[in-house]
């Protein structure tokens, strides 16, 4: 019998199949984020960390909590986790690629279309009494229909965006990535280009990579201002890919056209940021993978792992190189 501790309140059924195993679980009921203290203090009295949000999993808190057997991450991204620091004191750590691919990718085509069609604007509008009348020339969006997508970072999710907007919309899709993306090219036809390229022929750019050193801050004033005027910018990865008050000037001074953002920096974003009140701006609450079937399926892998690495097998989904 182990310890698991669950860092929010998760569904009974995901509970009950570790409890099947005979592990014993605690868990955060608070309606607020642990501090790293608190959570130093719960991992301390556990085998087993059920990682659920984006504490900070640093080096600190892994060589003061060098005991746990794993920590399994109800996420795909680990940007939050110093896996290097992991990794060296042997602990595994486990993530859920693959099971979040469309719902994320489907809350940026929805951002897409909301920023596009000015949809979540005018929702707001009704909300403050603005209804409005029928102006064939007020507040026009932009159709989608055969716009080129551009995709930095095409993997799982960014490949998930890129079939939705080909066939819903036929846009040709480029792509900038390391390497190629040989299903999306013959399946897609899409175009591998630089990132230059990218950035000036996008109609649509959509981030779909990783947070790393390279990728931090890509997306800033040096950049938006080679994109088109007409562009949306499409961010549902990482909040610290794109620099927030270069992006505010950028759609402030038309170097853009629109922006949706499912991830900020920070998160919670205040609710005075002025980015919240522009009509040509549609923001989410990081709720890329927020459906009830992928959420189940996240917390199931999470399960898999915690389950494999208190038994000491292999993770099945583990991040450690
Ligand atoms: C993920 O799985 O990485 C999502 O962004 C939730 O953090």
């Amino acid at each position: 019998m182990m310890n698991i501790f669950i860092t929010r309140q998760v569904p009974a059924t995901i509970k009950q199949s570790l409890t099947d195993q005979g592990h014993k679980l605690s868990e955060w009921t608070e309606k607020r984020d642990l501090t790293p203290d608190e959570l130093i203090r719960y991992a301390k009295a556990n085998d087993a960390l059920f990682s659920v949000g984006g504490h900070a999993i640093d080096k600190q808190f892994l060589t003061t909590c060098s005991h746990l057997r794993v920590i399994a991450l109800c996420s795909v991204g680990y940007d939050h986790v110093d896996v290097a620091a992991a990794t060296q004191l042997g602990i595994p750590i486990g993530n859920t690629p693959g099971v979040l691919s469309k719902a994320t990718a489907d809350t940026a085509f929805l951002l897409m279309q909301s920023v596009a069609r000015k949809a979540i604007h005018k929702h707001k509008e009704i909300l403050r009494g603005n209804w409005g009348f029928f102006d064939p020339t007020a507040d026009l969006g932009v159709d989608l229909q055969g716009k080129t997508l551009g995709i930095y970072g095409l993997g799982r999710i960014g490949y998930e965006m890129a079939k939705s907007c080909r066939y819903a919309f036929d846009m040709p899709i480029i792509y900038h990535n390391r390497g190629h993306h040989e299903e999306a090219e013959k399946e897609l036809g899409a175009r591998r280009v630089s990132f230059d390229e990218l950035l000036e022929q996008s109609d649509v750019l959509s981030v779909h990579a990783n947070l790393s050193d390279q990728t931090r801050g890509m997306f800033n004033r040096d950049t938006f201002s080679k994109m088109k005027a007409s562009a949306i910018f499409i961010n549902t990865a990482r909040g610290l890919m794109h620099h927030e008050a270069d992006l505010r000037d950028a759609l402030e001074k038309g170097m853009i056209w629109g922006a949706g953002l499912d991830v900020t920096n920070p998160e919670p974003m205040a609710p005075d940021n002025p980015l919240l009140e522009m009509p040509n701006v549609a923001i989410l609450p990081h709720i890329g993978s927020a459906t009830i079937e992928t959420r189940m399926k996240m917390m199931q892998l999470t399960v898999e792992n915690l389950l494999a690495g208190l038994r000491g097998d292999p993770l099945p989904y583990c991040v450690n190189p």
